[in-house]
């Protein structure tokens, strides 16, 4: 059994006040709902404040990128020794690290083993954009993509995929759950090739994407869709519980 997991991306939104607001209006009511993995991924300048904030309660924080050293002469950047500190989570690979800022599939290969190694838990995302979906290019790079990060590495402890396409992010043009489900399927079928049947049948796959709390449901009844990634909507408290509560009553857990 894949206990069902929901992760908002604050993306580069609120301030350390803001943040604290935020979960504070929503801390009462995601206590109260169970047998759900749910993990918030504030900007870095608030995981510390987040991090307190969260102590009694059994919700989890994540980073949103990290660099792959350890420590050492990269202004700017963000350790995985650091993070592991504060969280017990990271997103890695996200569609936006790729292509505004340039990481490949090597560099976000290198986030991932970087983690691994450093009790850092991944979400690791994966996702075509419009012109390679149109092409009938999304099962090859997705392929690609999963085949870089996780191919020399014998397993990524507590590791989460996110299936995101590029084109589904932010546009409120989601994709449909069928199409979400089969290439989550594709997905699996990947990891089952590299890492075994065992881990690949166990581990979360989460669909990402204009993800609210209006089409939610449709896609954690897809039995392959073990949760989401929700960017825009978790910055809203109403929306980001809507989402957490569908997807604990749809995957059978009591809230
Ligand atoms: P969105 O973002 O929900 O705003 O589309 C999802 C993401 O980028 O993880």
């Amino acid at each position: 059994m894949r206990i069902p997991f929901v992760a908002g991306n604050w993306k580069m939104n609120t301030t350390v006040t803001e943040a604290e607001t935020l979960v504070y209006t929503m801390l009462d009511q995601l206590d109260n709902i169970a047998g759900i993995e749910i993990v918030l991924c504030p900007p870095f300048v608030s995981l510390l404040a987040i991090n307190m904030m969260l102590k009694d309660f059994p919700i989890k924080l994540g980073a949103q990128n990290m660099h792959f050293e350890l420590k050492g002469a990269h202004t700017g950047e963000i350790s995985p020794l650091m993070l592991s500190e504060l969280c017990e989570f990271v997103i890695l690979g996200h569609s936006e690290r790729r292509w505004y800022f340039g990481e490949t599939d090597e560099i976000v290969g290198k986030k991932v083993k970087a983690a691994a190694t450093n009790k850092l838990k991944p979400i690791f995302c994966v996702g075509e954009r419009l012109e390679e979906n149109e092409t009938g290019k999304t099962k090859e790079v997705i392929s690609r993509q999963i085949t870089t990060a996780l191919a020399d590495i014998e397993s990524v402890p507590g590791l989460v995929i996110a299936y995101e396409p590029v084109w589904a992010i932010g546009t409120g043009k989601a994709a449909s759950s069928e199409q979400a489900a089969d290439t989550i399927g594709f997905i699996r079928s990947i990891v089952k090739k590299i890492w075994g049947k065992d881990i690949a049948q166990n581990l979360r796959i989460l669909y990402g994407g204009s993800v609210t709390s209006d089409n939610i449901a449709e896609f954690v009844s897809q039995q392959e869709i073990d949760g989401a990634l929700v960017g825009g909507a978790s910055l809203k408290a109403e929306e980001f519980l809507g989402i957490v509560k569908q997807s604990a009553v749809i995957k059978g857990k009591s809230i």
